[in-house]
């Protein structure tokens, strides 16, 4: 394979999927993206949320269409994959950025909770590497993991369980899918969003302690998130798959 020196850090001219791109970290890739120069789909269950979302990507001047998605229906997801191939030709990236979390400790986590984290964080990216992996001749899968996955979290064991599944569906689809297609995951830190919740406003006891374990002394935006999914998305990491890629100011879990 013919390689370049400076391959730029870049999706221009790339066409994107993003899964659960209508808010968050996935819409701020998916407008990131938009702003680099790829034309993007950006997808969840909310017809009006995808519509909303989409005139902010004609603004920043990409190609899209109005689609939806819900991660934990097959079916759906395939008919997301034909209609975006159909859209643009083909897709050179897929981002999974659906997300729930229940919170609740173990011995009260219903069954209703436990298997929706795990559809939705870990079967919904299987679902979707399967389909695009199928349909893909080449390019980059991301998703969206957590750091969570690697840490003891109070009242969220059905979701670092998820996001410790998708660590290891990443590593093991990087290697069904190479050397076409690069497969890697990002581990965000504390991102505020509206899955973050009011946890995570200024003030909160618990921001405090987020702010003191991270050197970086705060919470990252969204924003801050959709750089490393450019690079990953790029020629530039055109050698990099299977990896998890931490994102997370330095966060330590031990510091007092
Ligand atoms: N916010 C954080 O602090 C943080 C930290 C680490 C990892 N993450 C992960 O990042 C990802 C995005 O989180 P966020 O904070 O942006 O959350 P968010 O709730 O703001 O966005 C989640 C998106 O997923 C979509 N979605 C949910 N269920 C879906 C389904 N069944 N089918 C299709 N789309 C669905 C929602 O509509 C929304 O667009 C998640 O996987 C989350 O676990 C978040």
């Amino acid at each position: 394979m013919d390689t370049e020196p400076n391959a730029p850090v870049s999706v221009d001219g790339k066409t994107a999927v993003v899964i659960g791109g209508t808010r968050g970290i996935g819409r701020a890739i998916a407008l990131g993206f938009a702003a680099d120069g790829a034309d993007v789909v950006a997808t969840s269950r909310s017809r009006d949320a995808v519509a909303d979302v989409a005139a902010e990507l004609r603004e920043r001047g990409a190609a899209t269409a109005e689609l939806t998605c819900d991660v934990t229906d097959t079916e759906s997801i395939e008919a997301l994959r034909d209609a975006a191939i159909e859209t643009f030709g083909g897709v050179d990236v897929l981002v999974n950025s659906a997300g729930a979390v229940a919170t609740s400790a173990v011995t009260e986590l219903s069954d209703e909770e436990w298997q929706r984290d795990i559809d939705v964080c870990l079967t919904g990216v299987f679902r979707a590497c399967r389909a695009f992996g199928r349909a893909m001749s080449e390019g980059s899968i991301i998703n969206i993991s957590s750091m969570s996955a690697d840490q003891a979290r109070e009242e969220r064991a059905a979701y670092c369980a998820a996001k410790s599944g998708v660590n290891g569906l990443t590593r093991a689809v990087a290697a069904d899918l190479a050397p076409d297609i690069r497969v890697n995951a990002i581990a965000p830190g504390f991102v505020k969003t509206e899955m973050a919740g009011p946890k995570l406003d200024d003030g909160t006891a618990f921001r405090e302690t987020v702010d003191e374990r991270t050197p970086m002394e705060r919470v990252a935006t969204p924003d801050e998130i959709a750089g490393t999914a450019v690079y990953l998305a790029s020629d530039a990491a055109s050698f990099t798959t299977g990896e998890i890629i931490t994102v997370d100011g330095g966060y330590d879990d031990s510091a007092q």
